[in-house]
């Protein structure tokens, strides 16, 4: 059986954006949140997105308004049960991620694929809450959602391979690569990207270079879209501090481990643009400054 309806759990950054990206691909999709407040802000989301494309002309009226009536929300788990495939983007906390599926297993129909979108939490240990391991994937998206091309298909030990494959084709009809990888803590990317980014901090911590400089060597001497230090703004660093210390715990290697001024900074709040400071001052958004670290 294709995968025809959709439901997404979690309506925040990349939750609003699978919700998005399925909706305008043509799926019905129910989109859940923990409470009205928060729903409503990734619904707003979506609609900002949708009418920034429609202002670029990529996206028509008609599209737009085709793409909202696709999308429902709600702040009900009951309300995703119908759908042939869940994909969860809750907090990343492996005992409320368990807690989630384990409640919505006995009320979802035994064909319904389970998918998260965790970035680092272990895929076994989740689909071990419920009764369908065989039928339980990781499916990562990566920000910005609407944007980024790339999702990473995570199969455990004891995913079906036509399960696996079938969550592949939907990730094509998506309109995304999707690329084929196994539950190993941090997946393709995020094992090449996490130490990357630990280094860019180790490197301005040895006083190898200034931030800017970083920066701009990694955009203009690799063709990177944004430096390492903008992209731990743009990801969060508490995230990446969070994502380095379940890899260090997996693996044991120096390489994962977090260095201690990320520490410090996300110990002091500073936790990147989401908080209006990282490596950068955003208080004008537009035009971010280098800070001063001591
Ligand atoms: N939502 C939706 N669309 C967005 C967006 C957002 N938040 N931000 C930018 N866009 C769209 C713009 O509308 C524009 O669309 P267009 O091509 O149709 O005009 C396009 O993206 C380019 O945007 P801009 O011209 O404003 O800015 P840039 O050219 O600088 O691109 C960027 C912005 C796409 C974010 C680019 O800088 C980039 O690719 N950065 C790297 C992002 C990255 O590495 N993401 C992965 C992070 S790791 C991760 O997510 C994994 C997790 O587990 C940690």
């Amino acid at each position: 059986m294709p995968i025809e309806k959709v439901a997404v759990a979690g309506c925040g950054l990349m939750g609003s954006g699978i919700a998005q990206v399925c909706a305008q691909a043509g799926f019905p999709t129910v989109v859940c949140e923990v409470n009205e407040a928060l729903l409503q802000k990734g619904m707003k989301s979506i609609e900002k997105n949708l009418d920034r494309q429609v202002e670029k002309g990529t996206l028509g009226e008609a599209g737009r308004t085709a793409t909202l009536a696709r999308l429902k929300g709600t702040t009900k788990v009951a309300d995703l049960a119908g759908a042939d495939l869940v994909i969860e983007a809750i907090i990343e906390l492996l005992p409320a991620k368990r807690e989630f599926w384990s409640a919505l297993d006995p009320l979802c129909s035994q064909q319904a694929i389970f998918a998260s979108n965790t970035s680092s939490l272990s895929i076994t240990e989740m689909a071990a809450a419920t009764a369908r391991p065989q039928r339980f994937v990781g499916l990562h998206f990566f920000n910005p959602v609407p944007v980024m091309k790339l999702v990473e298909v995570i199969r455990t030990i004891a995913t079906e391979p036509g399960v696996f494959e079938e969550v592949h084709a939907f990730a094509q009809r998506l309109g995304k690569t999707p690329v084929r990888t196994s539950d190993r803590t941090g997946f393709i990317v995020n094992r090449l990207l996490v130490p990357y980014l630990l280094d860019a901090v180790r490197a301005l911590e040895e006083g190898v270079a200034s931030i800017e400089d970083i920066d701009n060597s990694m955009k203009l001497g690799c063709g990177h879209p944004m430096g390492p230090l903008t992209l731990l703004d743009f990801v969060g660093l508490d995230t990446t501090y969070y994502i380095a210390n379940i890899m260090f715990d997996e693996f044991r290697e120096k390489r994962f481990a977090a260095p201690p001024l990320l520490k410090r900074m996300v110990l002091a709040g500073w936790n990147g643009r989401k908080s209006g400071r990282g490596f950068y001052d955003y208080a004008d958004a537009k035009n971010p400054k280098p800070v001063k670290l001591g």
